[in-house]
């Protein structure tokens, strides 16, 4: 057990007060971390504010190197932030291993988004007045990012704030989620050791609240990136004035199942997706909309898969699913699915609590007003319904107030294109769970799901401005 530091201006910083870090699974105390108050906040914004031109100053391929840098670290130390990671957010080895292969991926594709941050020219003399003049585009970094990110992926989650903000110029703020700030440590570590400069990457640790409030309304942040609930994120929004913000929020995501091609496949595709992680992960498979014909086959198969998931110790290589990330989280999810079961709803599979852990639960003819149904879960919880015509699957997908990735199972490519216009989602994953996610592609949600994108290629823009210069020849 030690006591942690903070990482400010490129010094290990001492906090003056700390908070016990304890795994969710055993409750064994991990670590001390620093609460971090005003003044290290303070500090840390001086330090990004006066490395944004130390690091404006580095080249694209100074920039690149050093987040093909980190990723190699990551490579080399991947068992450790396994399991750094099995310790502070419970996430079973199997699942931590392949966050930080992801990890590894997504600081590579930002080492290269760093060498291709192109401009445009402008033909600016199609206009009458522009005769004899020339235009061109470039991309200025914005500056000073605080960065606030959550339990579920720390470390990859991480890497799509560090890396497009690195890979565009900008310095960042980071404040990691009080319960995963390890994997924030180590990330800094690993940036420290890959030559990062002083000043360039501040992690500060603590409460939420606190941090958050003193990050969002301070002049010399010029963005926020934020990942977390739709309430924190709408909070931000209200409080963050000009700057820019990109919020990555929850969901109640929804798989359409058209089709009846390899339906064991596709219910073991949706037991994954449903309960992964024990389904805290904003693409979790929460609603699953069957086909009426399908359904009792389909159900069974999901029943039978998910009553082969290993419960234990997140350390362990044979566990699938663990304890949720508070035991509170655990208790929240009881009272849905008691809610759940009082309003007629049947409960084909888990059901129970022991502590923090919650039994994979799959509900079935549950209506859509049930918090099961119409609120983000993150938990492990899965309601299944079926559906009479196309039309009505998509009206159930739509009948959401968030909105940030549908699965649609179908062999018909007119459906496929029909739920690519239809559904009210930042991405359709035709043939395969909402789950899908690969680090490169565009990813945000409309509705309550957020604003902004993600996806290296994506938030390089969305962390940097274009600037427009006019030459008269
Ligand atoms: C999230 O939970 O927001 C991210 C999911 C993912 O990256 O797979």
């Amino acid at each position: 057990m030690t006591t942690k530091q903070m990482f400010i201006g490129g010094q290990w910083v001492e906090g003056k007060q700390h908070y016990e870090l304890r795994s969710p699974y055993s409750g064994e105390r991990i670590a001390m971390v620093p609460l971090a108050d005003q003044e290290d906040v303070e500090a840390a914004l001086s330090s990004a504010a006066q490395a944004a031109r130390t690091i404006r100053g580095l080249t694209s391929l100074e920039r690149s190197t050093i987040l093909e840098k980190v990723s190699q670290l990551f490579q080399e130390r991947l068992e450790e932030c396994a399991l750094l990671l099995a310790d502070e957010a419970a996430k079973p080895l199997k699942a931590a291993r392949a966050e930080i292969a992801r990890t590894i991926e997504t600081y590579k594709f930002a080492a290269e988004e760093a060498k291709r941050i192109h401009g445009e020219t402008i033909p600016l003399d199609a206009a009458k007045s522009g005769a004899g003049r020339f235009g061109y585009t470039k991309r200025e970094p914005l500056g000073v990012i605080a960065a606030i990110t959550p339990f579920n992926f720390p470390f990859n989650l991480t890497a799509h704030k560090l890396g497009p903000a690195f890979a565009a110029g900008n310095t960042v703020v980071l404040k990691p989620a009080s319960q995963t700030p390890l994997s924030g440590i180590m990330t800094a570590k690993l940036f420290e050791e890959a030559g990062l400069p002083a000043g360039a990457l501040n992690v500060v640790t603590g409460s939420g609240g606190v941090i958050g409030d003193l990050l969002v309304k301070d002049a010399r942040v010029k963005m926020i990136t934020f990942t977390g609930s739709a309430e924190v994120g709408l909070g931000i929004k209200e409080k963050a004035g000009l700057k820019r913000v990109t919020l990555e929020l929850g969901s109640n995501s929804a798989v359409i199942i058209d089709s009846a091609e390899d339906l064991e496949a596709v219910a073991a595709r949706c037991v994954e997706g449903a309960f992964n992680f024990a389904g805290q992960v904003c693409i979790s498979v929460q609603r699953v909309y069957v086909q009426q014909q399908l359904f009792s086959h389909f159900l069974s198969l999901m029943k039978e898969k998910a009553g082969r998931l290993v419960f234990g110790d997140p350390r362990s290589e044979h566990t699938d699913i663990s304890s949720l990330i508070h035991q509170r989280e655990a208790e929240r999810i009881e009272r849905w699915v008691m809610e759940a079961e009082q309003a007629g709803a049947s409960i084909a599979c888990g059901g129970k609590r022991e502590g923090g852990y919650f039994q994979p639960t799959i509900i079935a003819g549950g209506a859509s007003h049930l918090l099961v149904s119409c609120s983000e879960a993150f938990g492990p919880i899965v309601t299944v319904n079926a559906y009479d015509s196309w039309d009505e699957a998509v009206d159930l997908v739509n009948d959401s107030d968030y909105g940030l990735q549908a699965g649609v199972y179908t062999t018909s490519i007119k459906k496929a294109f029909d739920a690519a216009e239809r559904l009210e989602v930042g991405g359709v994953i035709i043939n395969d769970i909402p789950s899908f996610r690969v680090d490169q592609m565009p990813y945000g949600g409309v509705k309550t799901s957020g604003i902004g994108k993600e996806g290296i290629k994506y938030s390089t823009e969305e962390m940097s401005e274009i600037k427009f210069v006019s030459f008269k020849l």
